[in-house]
Formats: C-alpha cells, sequence, structure tokens
C-alpha cells in the first residue's frame, strides 16, 4: 500500500491480422488476432480518494465516458471487490489514443487503471489474476496489459506471445469521430449474410508470423489483412480515400486498424514514415497523422508521469 499517486504507461495496438470467424452463440466471433502494441501510449493515475473518480486529460479528453462505461472505473471495481475493499480510488487519465478509434484506447486504459491499482493498494496480485481480471473486462484488455507482439484466440482474450524480430514503422491516419466496435462486428455479419459465404474458422498466416520473427516489412506488408475492413468501409466509405492517399505516399501496406475508423500504414523506415505522415496530413482526409514504431512494452508503472 502506498499514498504517492502511481502512474501506467500504455501502449495502443494494431492488429497485423484480425480473421473473424462465424458469429458465436455468445455474440462474439472467434478470432485469430495478430496483436502488434505500438507506440502511442495513454498514462492512468491513481491518487487514494474517499471515491471512485475518474478525470481525463488530452485533446479527446471530452469524448471519454466517465459513468460506468469507463473501463478504468471498471477495471478498479473488479479488482477492488475480488480483494474485499473500496475503489476509493481517484483515477487520472492522460489521453493520447485516439478514442473509439479501433486502437484500443479503452482497453488500454482498463489495463492501466488495473497496474495502478493494484500496485496503490499493494494488492499483489498474481499476473495469471491480472490476465482473469483483464479478460472479463473486454477481448483487448489482456493484449494491453502485456504488449509486445502476441497472437489472441478466442474472442482475442487467449494469448500466445509472438517473437518480434525487428522494428516496424507505422503511420496512423486519425479520423474524426469514432466507430462503434458491435456495429462493425455486425456489419461484417450483415456483409456476410447478404454475400451467402460460409465463414471458416479464422487462423493466423504463417506468412505472416514468419514475417515478424524475421522482421522482414515488406513481407509483412504482403502478409497483413482485416476481415472488419470491408464492414468499417462500409460503414464510412470516405476511408478508402485515407487509405490510396497513403497508399500513394509509398506506404508498404494500407489497412482500416482493428474496428477502425484509424487507418494504419506500414512504411519501410522512419524516412518514409514521415512522408506518409505528410502526405496524409496534408490531404484532408484524416484529422491528423501519427508515426511511431512497434512493438512497444505493455503496461508499465512509470514514475514520475510524463503527462498530466
Ligand atoms: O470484448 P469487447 O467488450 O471489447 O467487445 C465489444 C463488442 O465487440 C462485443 O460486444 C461484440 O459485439 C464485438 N466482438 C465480437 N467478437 C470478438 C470481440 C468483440 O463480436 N471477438
Amino acid at each position: 500500500m502506498t499514498t504517492a499517486p502511481v502512474t501506467v504507461r500504455v501502449p495502443a495496438k494494431v492488429n497485423a491480422q484480425l480473421a473473424v470467424g462465424p458469429l458465436r452463440a455468445d455474440g462474439f466471433h472467434d478470432l485469430a488476432n495478430v496483436f502488434l502494441a505500438v507506440g502511442l501510449y495513454d498514462e492512468v493515475t491513481a491518487t487514494p480518494a474517499d471515491a471512485l473518480r475518474i478525470t481525463v486529460s488530452g485533446p479527446d479528453a471530452d469524448q471519454v465516458p466517465l459513468d460506468s462505461g469507463n473501463l478504468a472505473a471498471r477495471a478498479a471495481e473488479a479488482l477492488a471487490a475480488r480483494h474485499g475493499r473500496r475503489a476509493d480510488v481517484h483515477l487520472h487519465i492522460a489521453k493520447d489514443i485516439p478514442v473509439a478509434g479501433g486502437m484500443a484506447g479503452g482497453s488500454a486504459d482498463a489495463a492501466g487503471a488495473l497496474l495502478a491499482c493494484d500496485t496503490l493498494w499493494g494488492t499483489g496480485a498474481t499476473r495469471d489474476e491480472l490476465l482473469d481480471i483483464c479478460a472479463e473486462l473486454g477481448s483487448d484488455v489482456p493484449f494491453s496489459l502485456v504488449g509486445g507482439a502476441a497472437l489472441g484466440r478466442g474472442r482475442g482474450e487467449l494469448l500466445e506471445p509472438l517473437t518480434v524480430g525487428g522494428t516496424f514503422h507505422w503511420v496512423f491516419a486519425v479520423a474524426d469521430g469514432g466507430l462503434s466496435t458491435p456495429a462493425v462486428y455486425r456489419e461484417c455479419d450483415r456483409l456476410r449474410q447478404a454475400a451467402a459465404v460460409t465463414v471458416p474458422a479464422p487462423e493466423a498466416s504463417p506468412a505472416l508470423l514468419a514475417a515478424l520473427r524475421t522482421g522482414d516489412a515488406a513481407a509483412l506488408a504482403a502478409a497483413v489483412g482485416n476481415d472488419l475492413q470491408a464492414a468499417a468501409l462500409s460503414l464510412r466509405p470516405c476511408l478508402a480515400d485515407t487509405l490510396r492517399t497513403g497508399t500513394e505516399a509509398g506506404a508498404l501496406a494500407a489497412l482500416v486498424s482493428g474496428s477502425g475508423p484509424t487507418c494504419a500504414f506500414l512504411a519501410e523506415d522512419a524516412d518514409a514514415a514521415a512522408r506518409i505522415g505528410k502526405a496524409l496530413t496534408a490531404s484532408g482526409t484524416c484529422r491528423t497523422a501519427r508515426a511511431t514504431t512497434a512493438p512497444a512494452p505493455g503496461a508499465t508503472v512509470v514514475a514520475p508521469p510524463t503527462r498530466r
């Protein structure tokens, strides 16, 4: 137990591959989800308080729910309930990950809050217990805790760490406004039904896993894929312009990140990433573009906070 504030830095993710199986009876889809943590971070600071309170800073702060829909609040409550204590904590989220952008920003905040509260309260939860709570909170939350690169099976929560043999350069085109993840999955099911396709069990691409292992950006570009992309484009057709702009600026691959609407571009190196970012910003097809690298570490206690 400590009374000093605890700050946890936690990364965004991109899905190098998102293979989506048929709709399950529980409303989820089985996935083969190749997660890569990328160097865009939120910071969650936990401070002792009389009652659970959430504050958010950053350019998109007004879009983050402050009620029980906030995954960070639910993370604190879940940990407190398991350890028979009150969730009397002030959580401050310094937000840099796009909100509802398909980059697991809400999941990052949940994983960050969990680790911050565990450290603040001296709960001493095991890694497995934290991962259990993460899986209860959402399909992407376990990956936000562990970071790096991993294959997510089940609904994405069953993780197998992956070896990455180099640094990959990515550019993210952040859109105005978010997309609802359930709505994108529903649209994916609707499009599949309309096309009367038989959906196979999702499998990770061996070529993609090999490209990650060897750090080969061109090979990775040839193997990336996102089964939610058609649905995201159907709900937000203008994303096609964003994807085309990045491709014309020299991206090795262009794809929607997760359920979107953020678009992700794989670049040859840092110079190419900067050029692609500039072209995207100048094109007016996105709100802003961010260049960064992957893989990035998972949720990490940092002191003192680097942002307020
Ligand atoms: O697990 P999470 O709360 O992030 O999921 C949000 C929604 O996304 C689910 O309610 C479901 O509609 C959809 N989803 C899905 N299959 C998955 C993960 C999420 O259908 N594997």
